[in-house]
C-alpha cells in the first residue's frame, strides 16, 4: 500500500489545522489510514505556557529555536514510525515556514512528501482567527487584548523566517479561505493526490444546521426589516429549537447582528457551555432601503412601482437605498466562507439567519435557478440539515415544532 507524508506550511492562523483535519476526515472515510502529528500539541505538553510567549518564537532565541526543531523532528520520527507500521498518510501539522526546516524534514523522509501551503491574506479573517485562538487554555492568564497582541507578535517572528514554497520537490498552494488551488507542482502518480485535491477545493460541511429566527412582532404585522423582538410564539419556536439540540452539542453558532436572530440562538446555547457564538453582520437580513419597517400592503400603496418591479424580477430587483437578492450574494457568500473558516472542521455548526439570508445560503448548496431563490420556503418551525463531504451529501428539512404560524 502507498505511503505519503503531508507537511503543512503557512503562517499561524491561516487555517492549516482545519485543512489537515479535513484531509484526515476525508481520507480516513476512504479506509486510508491517516494520522495528524501536531507540533503545537507536543510543545504545550512538554514546555507548557512558557512556550506560548512571543519571545519563544524570536529567531534570535537559540534555545526556543532548538526546542522547536527538536519537536519537529520528534514528530517526523513519529510520522515515519506510523507509516512503517501500517499507516498510509502522515500529516505534519506545523508552520514549517522556513526552507531550512523543510529541507531538513525532506532529508529525514523515507517516503514522498507533499507540502501544502495555506495562504489567507484576508486581514479581517486572520484577526477573527487570532481572536478564536485567544480562547485556547495557553492564553488563559491573559486578557483577550493581551492574548491577541501576544499572538500577533508571534506571527511577526514567523514572518521573519517565512519563505514560500519553491524548490521543494512536491507542493501545492491553497487559498484556505476560498478553497482554491492557487498553484501546484505535483508529478503524476502521487498516491491519494486525486482525493486530496478534491478535499482541498471542497466546502467541508460535517453538519450545518440552518434555522430561521422565531416569529417576531414585525412578522405578525407583515412588516419587513427592522430589529423587532420575538413574540410569544417566536420564543416557543426558539425554545423548541433549543430542545431539538439537547444532547447534541453544537460547536459554533453564527447569528446576525439582529435581536431576533440572537434571541433565538440564546435558547440553543443556554445548555451548551462550550459552544462559541459569533455574530456576523454578513448574516443581517436584506436591507429593504426606503421600504424598511413598512408592511407589504403599505409598500403597494406608497411605492406601487417598487412592488410591481420587484414582482417582475424578485432576484434582480434592488430596493432603492437598499439591497436585492443579487446584490446580497457577495455579502452572504462571504459570511458563509467566514463561518466555515472560523468553525474549522467542527462537527456541528448552526446558523440562525433570516428569510432572504437563508434562501441565499441554501442556494449555495442547492443549485436552484436564480429566479426561484427568492421563493424558497424558509419556515420558522423547521431547520435545514446540510452535510457536504467527499463521501456524503445530505440536504434535509427537519421539523422541530409542529405548528408554524409565522410568516
Ligand atoms: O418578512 C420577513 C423578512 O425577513 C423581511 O425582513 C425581509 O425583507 C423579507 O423577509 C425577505 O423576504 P422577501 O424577499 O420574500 O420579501
Amino acid at each position: 500500500m502507498h505511503k505519503l507524508y503531508i507537511g503543512m506550511v503557512g503562517l499561524p492562523a491561516r487555517g492549516k489545522t482545519t485543512v489537515a483535519a479535513k484531509i484526515l476526515d476525508g481520507l480516513s472515510k476512504e479506509g486510508i489510514r491517516t494520522e495528524i502529528f501536531n507540533n503545537g500539541d507536543i510543545r504545550r505538553e512538554r514546555l507548557g505556557v512558557k512556550s506560548s510567549e512571543p519571545e519563544f518564537y524570536c529567531p534570535t532565541n537559540q534555545a526556543g529555536k532548538a526546542a522547536r526543531e527538536e519537536i519537529a523532528f520528534t514528530n517526523m520520527n513519529r510520522a515515519t514510525e506510523f507509516l512503517q507500521n501500517g499507516g498510509n498518510v502522515a500529516i505534519l501539522d506545523a508552520t514549517n515556514v522556513s526552507r531550512h526546516r523543510r529541507l531538513a524534514i525532506e532529508r529525514m523522509a523515507i517516503y514522498p512528501i507533499l507540502w501544502i501551503e495555506c495562504i489567507n491574506n484576508d486581514e479581517e479573517l486572520v484577526d477573527a482567527s487570532i481572536l478564536r485562538k485567544t480562547k485556547l487554555s495557553e492564553f488563559s492568564k491573559l486578557t483577550e487584548e493581551q492574548a491577541c497582541m501576544s499572538f500577533k507578535e508571534r506571527i511577526k517572528y514567523y514572518e521573519h523566517i517565512y519563505s514560500p514554497l519553491l524548490d521543494e520537490k512536491m507542493w501545492v498552494m491553497v487559498d484556505s479561505l476560498h478553497n482554491l488551488i492557487l498553484n501546484e507542482n505535483v508529478p503524476s502518480g502521487i498516491p491519494f493526490y486525486a482525493n486530496i485535491r478534491d478535499i482541498l477545493v471542497s466546502d467541508w460541511v460535517r453538519n450545518l444546521y440552518l434555522a430561521r429566527h422565531g416569529q417576531t412582532e414585525y412578522n405578525v404585522m407583515d412588516r419587513i426589516g427592522g430589529n423587532s423582538s420575538l413574540t410569544e410564539l417566536g420564543h416557543k419556536q426558539a425554545s423548541c429549537l433549543g430542545e431539538y439540540f439537547k444532547g447534541d452539542e453544537i460547536n459554533y453558532v453564527f447569528t446576525s447582528m439582529k435581536r431576533r436572530s440572537q434571541q433565538t440562538a440564546q435558547y440553543v446555547v443556554n445548555h451548551m457551555p462550550n459552544c462559541t457564538v459569533i455574530p456576523l453582520p454578513e448574516f443581517d437580513e436584506i436591507d429593504a432601503g426606503v421600504c424598511e419597517n413598512l408592511m407589504y400592503s403599505e409598500i403597494k400603496e406608497q411605492y406601487p412601482e417598487i412592488a410591481r418591479d420587484r414582482s417582475y424580477d424578485k432576484y434582480g430587483y434592488v430596493y432603492p437605498e437598499g439591497e436585492g437578492y443579487r446584490t446580497l450574494k457577495d455579502r452572504v457568500d462571504r459570511g458563509l466562507k467566514k463561518a466555515l473558516f472560523l468553525s474549522g472542521n467542527a462537527e456541528r455548526v448552526l446558523i440562525v439567519g433570516h428569510q432572504a439570508i437563508n434562501r441565499m445560503i441554501l442556494s449555495h448548496f442547492l443549485f436552484r435557478r436564480q429566479d426561484d431563490v427568492p421563493y424558497i420556503l424558509v419556515p420558522q418551525n423547521s431547520l435545514f440539515h446540510i452535510i457536504s463531504t467527499q463521501q456524503k451529501k445530505l440536504f434535509e428539512l427537519v421539523k422541530f415544532m409542529d405548528a408554524d404560524l409565522g410568516n
